[in-house]
């Protein structure tokens, strides 16, 4: 029988030992369960080592405690991390930086700019296929970068403050469209943001973060039912829920 956990993190630490003699603790017992297909969101302080578990779950850093144990008995492949910059390369145009995954898995360059272009369309970027990335807006510039990460078909999609660079409107925007995305992605999502209302629209699950070294204090399941619409905002189960998470948030930054 297929199983529906995709990574379990179990008692993760972390500690930088190059910046102190006796090392800065960030993690202190971070465990989770991600489920396939799941969109879980992440919400905690500044500092307080979200982007480095983010880089453990990418595989990008080896933590210096605890395990990442992976049910199927494989590490999720592809896994595909969004950062808050775009990192386009500049020298490509935006077709090409979306096509580049698919080409340096040998895809053949017809094949990948022409899917390319299908994601560059679902995001409203048809026209701007062959301009260069610098004359691209940031909200275009990171939809370009979300584009660049869902064309793998990503098994694991870790997105790191995604738009925590963009202006309130344009965030809002860009968040009303992966939610409408949402259900052509099969991806399992883990994405850090500071908007609780990002994380009511898109997420499945809440968790909550203390501060440094961190814990996971609080966690959140989101009942609204999917396919979700942008007047969910203005329902009232909608707000009280937010409170909630205000709440949460609110009390464990006070130290209650
Ligand atoms: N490679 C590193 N070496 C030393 N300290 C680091 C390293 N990466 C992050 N840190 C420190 O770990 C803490 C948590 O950082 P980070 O994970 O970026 O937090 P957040 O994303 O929640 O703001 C910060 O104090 C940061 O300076
Ligand atoms: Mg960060």
């Amino acid at each position: 029988m297929e199983n529906d956990i995709l990574l379990e993190a179990k008692h993760i630490q972390m500690t930088f030992f190059d910046t102190k003699d006796d090392g800065l603790h960030v993690l202190d017992d971070i465990s989770l369960t991600l489920k396939k297909k799941e969109f879980v969101c992440l919400i905690g302080p500044s500092g307080s080592g979200k982007s480095t578990l983010v880089r453990i779950l990418g595989g990008l850093l080896e933590p210096t405690g605890g395990e990442l144990v992976y049910p199927d008995g494989k590490e999720p492949d592809p896994r595909a991390i969004v950062f808050q910059n775009s990192n386009l390369l500049p020298w490509l145009p935006t077709v090409d930086n979306v096509a580049l995954p698919l080409l340096v898995h040998g895809v053949p360059k017809k094949e990948a700019r022409r899917e390319a272009e299908n994601w560059l369309q679902l995001f409203g970027l048809g026209d701007f296929a062959n301009e260069w990335p610098n004359n691209l807006s940031g909200g275009m510039a990171q939809r370009v970068a979300i584009a660049r990460a869902l064309i793998q078909k990503p098994q694991l999609l870790l997105m790191d403050e995604p738009l925590g660079a963009l202006d309130a409107m344009t965030r809002e925007q860009i968040s009303l469209e992966l939610m409408a995305f949402r259900e052509q992605i099969d991806a399992t999502v883990l994405m850090v943001t500071h908007s609780i209302s990002e994380a009511l629209l898109l997420s499945d699950r809440i968790l909550i973060y203390s501060g440094r070294p961190a814990r996971i204090i609080d966690e959140m399941k989101i009942p609204f039912p999917r396919p979700r619409q942008p007047e969910l905002r203005d329902t009232i189960e909608f707000m009280s829920m937010a409170k909630v998470v205000r709440k949460k948030i609110f009390s464990q930054e006070s130290g209650q």
